[in-house]
């Protein structure tokens, strides 16, 4: 074979290749592969959005979330502080634009979250006074606030996170308003009031540092007593908010087991992977632990090195992986942002790095493990 002629077609079958496997697969020359193409079979494939999504402000990241997605979950426009600022007044555009998102573009809608001890008003917990109220002042509020926004979306939002954080990394429960004031009953309450409200909704409890053993064990424990309670609970969401080296994958796959075994449903919610330092090995996602700011704790502000980025592609990977092995068990895994700009870690636990923990880069573009996710689902 003449050589010139071996070299075209071995440089036409590269760029075939190449453009087989460059921004997303295509498939037949025309039908291009996204996320929720490749996984459809496996589990929903969800995103959190922001209020610039929500409203179409973000055309370049709304455009990523509609092609690859099929699952939104608010990142802050269904908190207390954001849905009943003050009692009784109710702000309810953000949810229900994001929500008509959701719906034009047949996503499965979650609501996150009903109770959570952040980013809730302290007039919840408060009288006129400035004193702490009565249990059952606050069980009365609690029942309002869910009712009301649990009714408004009923139908609609199918799944709610009703609980979120109540339990703490060693196990027992978080010392919060709601568990000082109303005790532990405040939790099945809660499970009560959102399946009364929408008895066709999932319901949902949801926690990260999921894969700590203590911790595993004490929502376990939790989830056991409410459903010897005949309480309603469908789901456990296993944030995601990971680090480079914690937690093990290991350690990750044995409480997605034994979630699996109190017959809920298991989800990886909030998916992120930090890149940069953390400032204990252990880090979870305790919001309110805020670090001063470091210059050496911003290594990365002028770019990710390339091993970098594999190192991230090969932890992502890992865990698409594990995932994918536990179909079964798994029904949706959520990213907690589009892309690395607009993602929180930039800013927690520390205010003002630079961090890549998402699967978008700040131009909008897909990394390459994106297509690595892609050709994972179909190979397995
Ligand atoms: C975060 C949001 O991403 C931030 O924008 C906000 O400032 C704080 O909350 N666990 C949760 C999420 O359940 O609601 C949190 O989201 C991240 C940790």
């Amino acid at each position: 074979m003449n050589i010139k002629y071996l070299i075209s077609i071995l440089s036409i079958s590269f760029l075939f290749i190449l453009s087989v496997y460059s921004c997303n697969i295509e498939k037949n020359n025309k039908e291009v592969v996204y996320l929720k193409d490749a996984l459809k079979n496996d589990f929903y494939i969800g995103v959190a959005l922001n209020t610039n999504q929500i409203w179409n402000r973000d055309t370049s990241s709304v455009r990523i979330v509609k092609q690859q997605f099929n699952s939104i979950v608010a990142e802050n426009c269904m908190k207390t502080e954001e849905i009943q600022p003050k009692e009784g007044q109710f702000n309810f555009a953000n949810a229900d634009k994001f929500v008509k998102f959701g719906e034009q573009n047949k996503m499965f809608i979650i609501g996150h979250t009903l109770i959570w001890h952040s980013q809730c008003p302290d007039w919840f917990f408060e009288d006129k006074n400035g004193n702490e109220v009565f249990r059952e002042v606050l069980i009365e509020r609690m029942k309002n606030h869910i009712t009301t926004v649990v009714s408004r979306y009923k139908g609609r939002v199918k799944a709610w996170d009703v609980v979120n954080e109540a339990v703490l990394d060693d196990g027992s429960l978080r010392n919060s308003k709601f568990l000082k004031i109303i005790g532990e009953d405040y939790i099945r309450l809660a499970f009560e009031f959102a399946h009364a409200a929408d008895p066709e909704a999932e319901l949902y409890y949801n926690d990260y540092s999921m894969a700590l053993p203590e911790k595993c064990a004490g929502v376990a424990r939790m989830i056991k007593k409410l459903q010897t309670q005949q309480v309603k609970v469908d789901g456990i969401g296993m944030q995601g908010h990971l680090s480079m080296d914690f937690p093990t994958v290991d350690a990750f796959e044995k409480s997605i087991v034994t979630f699996y075994n109190l017959k809920t449903k298991v989800m990886i919610t909030e998916l992120d992977i930090t890149t940069l330092p953390t400032p204990s090995r252990q880090l979870g996602a305790e919001v309110s632990l805020n670090y001063e700011y470091q210059k050496e704790m911003n290594p990365y502000a002028n770019g990710l090195p390339e091993e970098k980025s594999e190192a991230l592609q090969r932890r992502y990977l890992d865990f698409f992986r594990l995932f994918l092995k536990h179909k079964d068990k798994i029904s949706r895994v959520t990213l907690w942002g589009v892309c690395d700009q607009d993602s929180w870690r930039n800013n927690w636990p520390m205010h003002g790095r630079t961090d890549y923990p998402l699967l978008f880069d700040r131009s909008y573009n897909a990394k390459p493990v994106v297509n690595e996710i892609i050709r994972l689902a179909g190979n397995k």
